[in-house]
């Protein structure tokens, strides 16, 4: 039973879901939102703060500015508070308010951009305000999760020898992509293990990540509108995408069976499934890296009046019977 006096200092690292059951097919779930941020987040948030501590750029009088969609957000606002840090937010319409709320209880500065039409999309609009707080006022310290290297590294570190422990007969690694900090530091650590491992990237449709145009997304988490810089597509072996509406109706699924899950483990996971059903599974060890929970969804993804005006009725037509590959062993 570990006892901490920082939050940062619990993470459950070893959790993991079997849904064999609830998918059909032999898939291993490694859940990574048990801890006091409520998402796999908080690794990249404390590995950025405290390599930034350990340069001399984070000082005593340091304001952090991060852009964030929100989970790395509530990451950053929890490790400021815990170091006596100050932390400004920039995040856009899409960030939930409850995730809003929680920042801005963890004693943050929230700041939300909606200008839809700027140039980059919203995304880009998040970073010009970034950049307009740093040149006003010396004191700011963009961490910059889109090309901060220590992002990578966190996974580099704790997430790809956890599973690899765990697992040590693993064929094949489902990460959800945003700045892509999960899947380059899994992708590069298992390049060099004892066995090959097949290294699935799940996007969201509407994502740019890898090369698509930009489109309408409007669950956050997942996804990016431009490439993110930290990106070698020459670790990835293949890229599933999955729309929206199978997002919303993977979470409402896993819901039914007690799994309360957030849009990001939903998309995963539906990615996932699909990806099992088109091939011969017989053998495999198949995990996939549940990054959040469901509490910041509740108002959206668990909403049936929002999913409904969003998407129209066929998203909350419940998923088929699952499909079975070969039977979990
Ligand atoms: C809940 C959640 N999961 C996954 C991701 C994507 O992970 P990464 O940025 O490491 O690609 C994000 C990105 O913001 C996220 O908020």
């Amino acid at each position: 039973m570990p006892v901490i006096s920082v939050p940062q200092a619990f993470n459950e690292e070893d959790l993991y879901v079997d849904l064999a059951s609830m998918s059909g097919h032999r898939l291993f779930l490694k859940c990574e939102g048990f801890n006091f941020a409520g998402s796999i987040k908080l690794k990249a948030a404390t590995e950025m703060v405290e390599s930034a501590e350990r340069s001399g750029t984070l000082k005593r009088d340091s304001i952090l500015v991060e852009s964030s969609s929100g989970n790395l957000g509530v990451a950053l606002s929890m490790i400021a508070a815990s170091k006596g840090h100050r932390f400004v937010c920039v995040t856009d319409s899409r960030c939930n308010l409850t995730t809003r709320l929680m920042m801005e209880a963890l004693g943050s500065q929230v700041h939300v951009v909606s200008d839809e039409g700027a140039a980059g999309g919203l995304l880009g609009a998040r970073l010009a305000y970034v950049r307009g707080l740093c040149a006003s006022d010396d004191r700011h310290v963009w961490l910059s999760q889109y090309t901060n290297d220590d992002n990578w590294k966190a996974h580099y570190f704790r997430t790809a020898p956890a599973i690899a422990r765990r697992f040590p007969r693993l064929d094949v690694l489902f990460i959800g992509v945003g700045t892509t900090g999960t899947l380059m530091g899994c992708a590069r650590w298992f390049r060099s293990w004892h066995r090959p491992v097949r290294i699935v990237a799940v996007d969201s449709v509407g994502s740019a990540i890898f090369g698509d145009p930009p489109g309408r997304r409007m669950i956050p988490g997942l996804g990016m509108s431009v490439r993110p810089p930290l990106l070698d597509e020459e670790y990835v072996d293949e890229v599933v995408r999955v729309e929206e509406t199978d997002t919303i109706r993977t979470c409402r699924s896993l819901a039914r069976r007690g799994f309360l899950f957030g849009g990001s483990t939903g998309t995963v996971v539906s990615g996932a499934t699909s990806w099992l059903a088109r091939h011969d599974t017989r053998g495999l060890t198949p995990v996939a890296i549940a990054p959040d929970l469901g509490e910041r969804y509740l108002d959206t993804v668990y909403q049936t009046n929002w999913v409904q005006g969003v998407y129209g009725d066929e998203a909350l037509a419940p998923q088929g019977p699952p499909r079975r590959g070969v039977s979990a062993s």
